[in-house]
């Protein structure tokens, strides 16, 4: 009935599009109309009595989080995810990020991580199970907040059972529990870990509780699906979030322009990250196993960061997997 070229055709097509894209930032669909017709279709078949204008009118008569406008959002956001994705860029944030920031909190021995576009919570516990694992910052007060516009892959999130598509690559037992035939991450991987509903383009950024800022943020794989104004005000936003110093770690295939003049990249051996403040800048490739010296940064404990790097890999190994 809501065929979706029929939908692409209709006389309020741009405003639903444009609608869409303002309040999720997914600029992704701008040259994609079959495929978020695709996505309006299902949501359409939910209201067999409403035509497009009809739907049209629905939303803009909710507030942003009303029901349907959550159901189109978790209808239309891209959510793939998994354990462990983009491992390397992990390490160097566990080689790297986590031993610069534990520096910095000698003396109050806590860290603050916030991950923008969590999904279904893969990322936030990947997070929490290798800052949990590491030698220096093992037994600190840690916080990894998770936050995406989708409430449906919060609830996952907040659940933390997983099936063996997220946790492809891993091995499991020692950081899982069974629980049928899906796997229950373990109490101690969840102490420290927040989930919250929060929107990069609409919403302003969170606060860490420590009130420097966060030490680290993840915003991987999110940036990519955003039209360029959205990206530089999501940007903004997790700019004024960070801690001076801090760490930002943005997918590996995601170029955005507009980080260049409110980040500094640090290309790693296997790894650009970027940071709050040039004042560390790394001048080109950074040799393997030498960077506390070229960073500027007082890598004292540079053989835990190794053997933290170590644990990180036997959290990845195939061994076990099921
Ligand atoms: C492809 S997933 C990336 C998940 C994880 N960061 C990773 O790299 O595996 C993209 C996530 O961004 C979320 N997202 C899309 N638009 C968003 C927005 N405006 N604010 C917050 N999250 C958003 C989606 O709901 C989705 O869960």
């Amino acid at each position: 009935m809501h065929g979706p070229s029929g939908l692409v055709g209709h006389r309020d097509w741009p405003r639903f599009k444009a609608l869409a894209i303002a309040r999720t930032g997914l600029g992704y669909y701008a040259d994609k109309d079959e495929l978020l017709a695709d996505r309006l279709a299902d949501r359409l078949a939910c209201h067999a009595s409403l035509d497009l204008t009809g739907y049209l009118a629905l939303l803009e008569g909710e507030p942003l989080d009303g029901i349907e406008a959550e159901a189109l959002v978790a209808a239309i956001t891209i959510g793939e995810t998994s354990f462990f994705r983009d491992a390397e860029q992990l390490e160097a944030l566990i080689r790297y990020a986590v031993p610069d920031r534990a520096a910095q909190h000698r003396a109050d021995r806590h860290l603050e991580v916030w991950s923008a576009g969590c999904a279904n919570g893969a990322e936030v516990y990947s997070v929490a199970m290798m800052l949990r694992s590491h030698p220096l910052v093992g037994n600190w007060q840690l916080r990894v907040l998770g936050t995406d516009i989708d409430r449906t892959a919060l609830a996952e999130a907040v659940i933390g059972e997983y099936g063996a598509w997220s946790l492809r690559g891993m091995r499991v037992e020692a950081n899982f529990t069974a629980a049928g035939p899906r796997w229950r991450v373990t109490d101690v991987f969840r102490r420290g870990v927040e989930f919250r509903h929060h929107n990069l383009v609409t919403d302003p950024p969170p606060v860490a509780g420590g009130g420097s800022g966060f030490d680290i943020v993840l915003c991987r794989n999110v940036l990519m699906y955003f039209a360029p104004p959205q990206r530089r005000v999501a940007l903004a936003g997790i700019r004024r979030s960070m801690a001076e110093g801090g760490w930002l770690a943005v997918g590996c295939a995601e170029v955005c322009p507009e980080m260049d003049d409110m980040f500094t990249p640090v290309r790693l051996p296997h790894a650009t990250l970027y940071r709050k403040t040039g004042k560390f800048l790394a001048e080109g490739p950074l040799p393997d196993g030498d960077v506390g010296f070229h960073m500027g940064i007082a890598f004292d404990h540079l053989d835990d960061a190794r053997a933290a790097m170590a644990t990180l890999r036997g959290l990845l190994s195939t061994k076990g997997d099921s």
